[in-house]
């Protein structure tokens, strides 16, 4: 990792790269993002291409603050610029209706735009080097577990990313909360660090939580976030007994818990998870890239407490398991 001082000849370079149509990875506060300069079509295709994403899976256009709204987003309502106020720089994204001259590519052909500012001061430099909107998914293949560091990114991509900027772990690692205000109340399309309750708190309105956001949020489904091990999602009652099951058809298993428990069988490697739950936040992807590097072929895991950023643990763990909703869980 290096500092903003030493970043700055590659954040000029980056900036330069994305005029041209390249392909920058960069540091968010929540996970690595694959930037491309929004208004250019090639580009942007580009990142669907390497990323393998389908083309009707919308990006989020990242820019520099809110005064920038205006450029992709029409008929914004109150609320936005209340959230905007309250949370940005932050890992919250806002879906609006967006004005005609924002290209299809990046909205999957939606009548609606995806947009945030993240909080980050290598990307907030980058995007106020560049001047203009930059459209960055999660820099991972379509499916996969999010980066939160640099040497995810390149892992993930050996070629195809002109230039990585490293800007050390990413302090959230989970992705933004996207907030849907293009519809009469406003949904959570994906929970993350900011919450239900503190999305209520500057709204004074309730929102409505959807259970199947695959139409409203395209690319939102059930099996993303996944590592290669099969995910066992089980309870400090069931673990002893899912590990036992789980050793009866391999050997490669592995508990992501955030205590050791009393007894462990011999074989089983244990992967800590945090006690709390910004730390679990901040350790998920990170450990589901780790059983990865170490082959395992089972991952049971002790769901942690759903409270707070917890909520968007433990739906993305279930998303890594396969499962949509916790009836499906049990
Ligand atoms: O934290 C984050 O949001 C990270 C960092 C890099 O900013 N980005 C990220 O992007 O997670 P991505 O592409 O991996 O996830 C964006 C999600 C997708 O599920 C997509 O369907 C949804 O946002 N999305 C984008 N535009 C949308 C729209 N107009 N309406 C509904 N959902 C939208
Ligand atoms: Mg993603």
């Amino acid at each position: 990792m290096n500092t903003l001082s030493e970043l700055s000849q590659s954040i000029k370079q980056a900036s330069t790269l994305l005029k041209k149509g390249k392909i920058v990875a960069f540091p968010t506060e929540t996970v690595y993002g694959l930037g491309a300069d929004a208004s250019n079509t090639e580009a942007v295709k580009s990142i669907f291409t390497l990323k393998g994403r389908p083309t009707n899976h919308p990006l989020i256009v990242h820019i520099f603050d809110e005064s920038k709204l205006n450029e992709w987003a029409k008929d914004i309502p109150e609320s936005a610029w209340k959230l905007a106020k309250a949370f940005w720089p932050g890992p919250l994204t806002l879906i609006l209706p967006r004005l005609s001259n924002v290209n299809d590519v990046v909205t999957g052909g939606l009548d609606t735009v995806a947009l945030r500012v993240p909080d980050h001061p290598v990307a907030l430099a980058l995007l106020g080097t560049f001047g203009g909107g930059i459209v960055a998914p999660s820099a991972n293949l379509y499916g996969r577990v999010s980066p939160t560091s640099a040497e995810d990114v390149r892992e993930e991509f050996a070629s195809g990313v002109d230039l990585v900027l490293d800007g050390g772990r990413c302090s959230i690692g989970i992705e933004s909360t996207i907030v849907d205000l293009s519809t009469s109340t406003p949904r959570i399309l994906r929970p993350g660090k900011i919450t239900e309750k503190e999305i209520y708190s500057v709204l004074g309105s309730s929102l409505s939580t959807i259970s199947d956001s695959s139409i409203a949020c395209p690319g939102n489904k059930s099996s993303h976030y996944a590592p290669q091990a099969h995910v066992i999602l089980s309870s400090l009652d069931d673990v002893e007994k899912d590990l036992q099951e789980a050793l009866i058809h391999t050997k490669k298993v592995a508990l992501l818990a955030a205590n050791l428990p009393n007894q462990l069988a011999k074989n089983v490697i244990y992967l800590p998870l945090g006690e709390d739950v910004a730390t679990q936040a901040h350790n998920l992807y990170h450990s589901l890239r780790k059983a990865d590097h170490m082959g395992l072929e089972v991952l049971v895991v002790v769901m942690p407490l759903d409270d707070g950023i917890g909520h968007a643990v433990c739906d993305r763990l279930r998303r890594a398991a396969g499962l949509k909703n916790w009836s499906q869980v049990n």
